[in-house]
């Protein structure tokens, strides 16, 4: 059960309704274009097209990029990307709490939709604070007195005890938007009680948090069995005592993931059963694949895959699974040689009858391009803020709701 109210808990219509949403979307470095809509369409489709049916006066806050990084762009093309997704001219204002924005606001109809610059445009939007303290922030000071209630539906975000995430739930009656509601109960369904087995597929680069994730999951009960693959798969075998080789090694220390080796061995050493490392790897030799068994390490080649023993090993622990979390890929997906894994392990989770959750930039990109997200239960929009709810984490942004949720009930 979730503990904070959703729009099922509030009657919006008439009323001027701000939702922060996450657009945050990859952006064409040199075109400064969006390269994929996901985003846009998902709140757009979910909890902005709620509100327009309801009557509801939308005024949406978002971010881009952050500061200083060449993603950092205003939400213009955001809100035309929102107009065809909603099918009506959305309204878009290059300020965020200035007077046009607040004569716009006061301005708009039942139905009509505005959007707000690039939130991380106000200096003081990403200082960590309480509700309490954000609340007395310009931003909230100038928008909670013209608007009736604030929608949360930003969960990719939730991880940042951000102004515009924790601080207007201090002053305004406060509710999850669609999407939030959604995440969350899909986090639940794999976190809390689980049907069993259930098992986590960890690969891609961040190997640290692989093994931040594995501790909380298997220390929990939540998880029966964590797979590692990609470069986290690397480092398990490190600590398992394989030498990699030294283009492997050294990759390792470049990423400063060596030192997290005995914390892995610690792990292992209560859960020798539970975690899986790979059988077997495939490395690249002269722009080939050449599969290898561990045994065989040390190798001078780079590792780009997991090998088809380890497939094998993980197909038939995913075979069984009723409950399945995946994050990252199991290799360079990318590279047409080392697909292999990755395609046969999401195969084998996309044709569970169990119950799959995916996350994380790489992975979403990975389904996607192998054209199996349909077949995954549920489709995180989140990547940093679902890896450390993972971990067991409070989100500040999900914490605010709750306390609001009790001020008001
Ligand atoms: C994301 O894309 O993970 C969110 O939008 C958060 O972005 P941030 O890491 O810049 O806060």
């Amino acid at each position: 059960m979730l503990k904070l109210l959703t729009l099922d808990d509030v009657a919006v219509e008439g009323k001027t309704v701000l939702v922060r949403v996450d657009f945050n979307s990859p952006i064409d470095m040199e075109t400064k274009k969006i390269l994929d809509e996901t985003r846009i369409r998902t709140h757009g489709e979910a909890t902005i097209k709620e509100l327009v049916q309801k009557g509801a006066k939308v005024v949406i806050l978002a971010h881009q990029g952050r500061p200083g990084e060449p993603d950092f762009t205003s939400l213009e093309q955001h809100a035309v990307i929102l107009s065809k997704v909603l099918g009506k001219r959305i309204k878009y204002t290059n300020d965020i709490f200035g007077e046009k924005v607040q004569k716009a606001i006061k301005e708009l109809q039942n139905s009509e939709v505005i959007v707000l610059e690039n939130v991380r445009n106000f200096a003081d939007e990403r200082n960590k604070g309480t509700p309490e303290e954000h609340a007395k922030t310009e931003m909230v000071q100038k928008l909670a007195p013209l608007t009736d209630l604030f929608v949360n539906d930003a969960f990719a975000v939730a991880h940042r005890a951000h102004v515009s995430i924790v601080g207007f739930t201090a002053v305004l009656p406060s509710v999850a938007g669609r999407i939030m509601e959604r995440e969350l109960e899909s986090l639940r369904k794999v976190l809390e009680n689980p049907e069993k087995p259930c098992v986590f597929i960890l690969g891609g680069a961040k190997a640290d948090d692989s093994l931040e994730i594995s501790k909380y999951v298997l220390d929990n009960g939540v998880a029966d069995y964590v797979l590692t693959g990609g470069v986290a798969g690397h480092v398990f075998l490190v600590a398992r005592g394989f030498d990699l080789g030294k283009p492997n090694v050294d990759f390792l220390q470049r990423k400063e993931l060596m030192r997290i080796v005995p914390g892995i061995q610690e792990l292992m050493q209560r859960y020798p059963e539970e975690i899986k490392a790979p059988l077997d790897i495939a490395v690249e030799v002269d722009g080939g694949r050449k599969e290898l068994s561990v045994d065989e390490l040390p190798t001078n080649y780079p590792i780009l895959d997991v090998g088809a023993k380890t497939v094998e090993n993980y197909a038939k622990i995913i075979g069984n699974a009723k409950s399945i979390v995946v994050s990252g890929p199991m290799g360079v997906y990318e590279k047409s040689d080392f697909v292999f894994g990755t395609k046969r392990i999401f195969g084998e989770v996309a044709n569970s009858q169990g119950f799959s959750l995916a996350g994380g930039g790489h992975t979403v990109a990975a389904l996607q391009k192998l054209e199996l997200s349909n077949k995954i239960s549920y489709m995180s929009t989140a990547g940093g803020a679902l890896t450390e709810f993972l971990m067991g984490k409070k989100l500040p942004g999900v914490t605010a709701l709750e306390k609001a949720a009790a001020r008001n009930s």
